[in-house]
């Protein structure tokens, strides 16, 4: 690796610079390339039809350092590279922007696969006993490693995160995904009532330990903040306000919470907020809604909130298998595709409510849970959930969610026939969108055959087919 840079060979930067956007990039040589069969998407199919994907059947994606330097036919761009770039074919892998994740846990991995309970109680008996241990910065540190191994295994490059209230998690989970180079939102939890002593910060002290955290890590390399109030039910009317002011003095800074997930959740909040005409009210009330708040679940909104959402460009964070595992419902997403209000929408794992790391797994529960509605989810649109249109939903489609020149180097490769049950009916697709159902009514972390992050291959398994 390496042998081409630098050395003033310019035969080889041949017909690979033209589509660079970043003048910084354009002294950059190319080091290594992936070939197979390249897809990534431009728009939305729903919306836009065919020409929102691009697919290329003997494709190559050449990258220079950290970044995509071009895009296109191998039998185009194999004569262009410089002599020693390392060239990783998959024949009949299918290559892909790495998965982005919009709503999930970094301190539940233990927490996964917990027994029998509705939101308010699983909470209670489960994921607020396991929070306890993330003040040791040991513990923390161990678990976000394990986390991001884990996703790198399931082809998720991006997520938004959420840590525990200790400042220590939110240190040890960007200090790991620092080491690693990957690109990942994440936020100390503000959690200060109707929570165990020993979870509960208070307003100031949330406020202050936010504020460090963000002049710490917001924009040091690919780490970013999401200013991160668990719910409002574990939120005085004093830290919605704090969180807010955070918001205001760092606009870049994303904020996550969860809304309208459980019916008795949303009694609570009617309880301790009265004054509150709905739930996604007290949020406004706060300043927390706009185009970089991401609203775990949305499943129970009025229309009065669908509105709010809507009319302040929120996200809604759709997580099927935690909405079955906890029983919390079924996401709309006919309603949240209506024209009167409609709302921006990501995927998301939200383990370990959640039951799977894997957006293949991810969207074969959603793809159920809209069946149940008498909905559908076509497997392009799928694949372009999960890639660009989580992307566009963290606001973040300029670096990360395409395969395109100047885009960071996130890629991840499938293989359709990665078990037996998958390579047997496999022997009958016929088509890309048979094959991309396939993978993601069947797919799990076996069908993630590579995982690139920052230009590095940082996850790989040989396929046995
Ligand atoms: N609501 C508040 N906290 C949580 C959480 O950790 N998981 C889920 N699924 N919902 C929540
Ligand atoms: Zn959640």
């Amino acid at each position: 690796m390496g042998e081409g840079r630098g050395g003033g060979d310019n035969a080889g930067r041949r017909g690979l610079l033209q589509g660079f956007t970043d003048g910084t990039l354009a002294m950059t040589v190319p080091n290594r390339a992936i070939r197979g069969r390249v897809l990534t998407f431009s728009d939305d199919p729903q919306t836009a039809g065919a020409k929102a994907h691009d697919f290329i059947e003997d494709g190559l994606v050449v990258i220079a350092e950290d970044r995509i330097a071009a895009v296109g036919e191998a039998s185009a761009l194999l004569g262009t590279l410089p002599d020693g770039v390392i060239v990783d074919s998959y024949p009949g892998g299918l290559i892909l922007p790495g998965f982005i994740d919009t709503h999930i846990h970094y301190p539940q991995t233990q927490v996964i696969a917990s027994y029998g309970a509705q939101l308010l109680d699983w909470l209670e008996r489960y994921a607020l006993v396991e929070e306890q241990r993330f003040g040791d910065s040991g513990h923390a540190a161990a678990v976000a490693a394990f986390f991001l191994d884990e996703l790198a295994r399931n082809g998720t490059t991006t997520a938004a995160v959420y840590c525990t209230v200790h400042p220590e998690s939110a240190e040890a989970f960007f200090a790991e995904s620092a080491r690693r180079n990957t690109r990942m939102i994440a936020g100390k939890v503000l959690m200060d009532r109707n929570a165990p002593a020993a979870l509960q910060d208070t307003a100031e002290r949330g406020y202050a330990e936010s504020k460090a955290l963000i002049e710490g890590w917001h924009g040091k390399g690919r780490q970013l903040y999401a200013v991160t109030p668990r719910f409002a039910i574990t939120s005085t009317e004093a830290q919605l306000e704090a969180a807010g002011a955070l918001l205001k003095e760092h606009p870049g800074c994303h904020m996550q919470t969860h809304l309208s997930e459980n019916r008795r959740e949303i009694e609570t909040v009617r309880t301790l907020f009265p004054w509150a005409e709905n739930y996604t009210a007290v949020y406004d009330r706060f300043g927390l809604l706009g185009p970089r708040a991401l609203f775990g679940h949305c499943i129970h909104l009025e229309d009065a909130e669908r509105r709010l959402l809507s009319e302040s460009a929120s996200v809604a964070a759709f997580c099927p298998t935690s909405n079955l595992f906890i029983g919390s419902g079924l996401f709309d997403r006919a309603k949240a595709q209506d024209p009167a209000f409609p709302l921006r929408v990501g995927l998301a794992t939200d383990v370990g409510g959640g039951t799977s790391y894997s957006l293949l797994r991810t969207l074969a529960e959603a793809y159920k849970v809209l069946q149940l509605q008498d909905q559908n989810l076509p497997a392009l649109e799928a694949f372009y959930a999960i890639t660009l249109g989580n992307a566009r939903a963290l606001g973040l489609e300029d670096k990360i969610g395409s395969l395109a020149p100047g885009r960071e180097a996130d890629i991840v490769v499938l293989d359709a026939t990665a078990t037996p049950a998958m390579a047997h009916r496999r022997e009958r697709v016929e088509t890309l969108e048979e094959e991309l159902f396939l993978l993601m009514t069947l797919g799990d972390d076996r069908a993630v055959q590579a995982t690139y992050i920052s230009g590095q291959r940082q996850h790989f398994q040989a396929g046995d087919h």
